[in-house]
């Protein structure tokens, strides 16, 4: 998805928003709550883990409150095919909690299994303009790629739905990528107008802060961006020997040396990259100690690090995944949870339109 329509001062102004708020939650964590999430279309890879899941476990364990939407409506936007969909957000969910989600701490859900959210979508839509959705970076790639007439209305109206996820959780705090900026944008754009519209006297939706992720971007093995239609990407719960296998047919280049150089030799330090965050060390470190042994020799030192980083995660969802009853137990109370909570904004939302009869 494009960044192209952030402009660079709102982008910065973003970053410097996100610098503030670490501390903000250092201070205060139980006053952050946290809506953030995925689309179900396969299992979560390496390049996941490290740029989301582990912050989303961190703050968590800080103890802010943690809400994790499974996007089961949004991954309709794009695909016509639904099978896939009860193994994917399973898959999901054994991720989640591999990874370190708590279900006694964290709240996980799919949000199709909420009817106060989806009709949050109504009034939503009537705060914004057709002209101001088609302008989201990510609705007018997909306009591009399918033609206004392709098009399908959900995709249109998805950064929308998005604002509903956010705002019948009361989130006030959104992890997000770059990409995911401009939908941020127009959630507090939506905020913003409800409460002048609706609830003057006293603002009824916070606006929600981005929370810019500082891990750096993992590329996948072939020097594209990381994706499990690509192939290039480990899944979390990839075996040994299957990671083993990625690594060994990853890009590199024809030098012999191994030096950590993003600019000249991306694929080189992308491995360098990966194995460096496997194992807490900087990517340069580990070039120096790879050097002298090829690209060989550094795959194996990668392969090693993945496996051992995530041997235990590993074998963590492996047992999760076995048991189907107990990660749809894990989602059925997550779904009742946040009924409750989006049954609540909805009522309140109607009370404040003169809706309530
Ligand atoms: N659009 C996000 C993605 O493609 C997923 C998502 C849906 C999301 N609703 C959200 C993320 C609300 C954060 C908050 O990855």
């Amino acid at each position: 998805m494009s960044t192209e329509l952030i402009t660079r001062p709102s982008l910065r102004a973003a970053e410097l928003r996100s610098a503030g708020l670490d501390q903000a939650i250092a201070a205060d964590p139980g006053s952050f709550r946290v809506l953030t999430g995925d689309r179900p279309t396969g299992p979560l890879h390496v390049g996941h883990y490290f740029g989301t899941l582990q912050n989303r476990v961190r703050l968590q364990d800080a103890g802010v409150q943690m809400i994790v939407l499974i996007a089961d409506y949004q991954a309709l936007t794009d695909r016509s095919s639904s099978d896939t969909l009860p193994a994917d957000v399973l898959g999901l969910v054994a991720d989640y909690l591999a990874a370190g989600l708590d279900p006694d701490r964290a709240t996980i859900f799919a949000h199709s299994q909420v009817p106060a959210l989806n009709q949050l979508l109504l009034p939503f839509l009537s705060l914004v303009s057709v002209a101001e959705v088609g302008r989201n970076p990510t609705v007018k790639e997909e306009t591009a790629a399918a033609g206004q007439a392709g098009l399908n209305a959900l995709m249109f109206s998805y950064p929308v739905h998005q604002a509903a996820d956010i705002l019948s959780c009361r989130a006030n705090l959104v992890p997000v990528g770059q990409d995911q900026l401009p939908h941020l944008e127009l959630t507090r754009v939506i905020a913003r107008r409800f409460n002048e519209r609706y609830s003057p006297a006293e603002p009824f939706f916070a606006e929600p802060a981005a929370l810019l992720s500082s891990a750096p971007l993992l590329l996948g093995l072939d020097g594209r961006k990381m994706s499990k239609s690509r192939g290039n990407a480990i899944a979390i719960g990839a075996t040994a020997d299957e990671t083993a296998r990625l690594i060994a047919r990853a890009k590199t280049d024809s030098e012999r040396s191994v030096s950590y150089e993003p600019a000249r030799r991306p694929e080189l330090a992308n491995l360098l990259l990966l194995a460096g965050l496997c194992l807490d060390q900087p990517p340069e470190d580990i070039a120096s100690a790879a050097d002298g042994n090829g690209a060989a020799g550094l795959k194996a030192i990668v392969t090693e690090a993945v496996n051992a980083r995530f041997a235990a995660i590993r074998s963590r969802r492996a047992e999760l995944a076995a048991d189907r009853g107990y990660l749809r137990q894990v989602l059925l109370a997550g779904n009742e949870k946040a009924r409750a909570t989006a049954a609540g904004t909805l009522d309140a939302v109607q009370r404040l339109m003169h809706t309530a009869y």
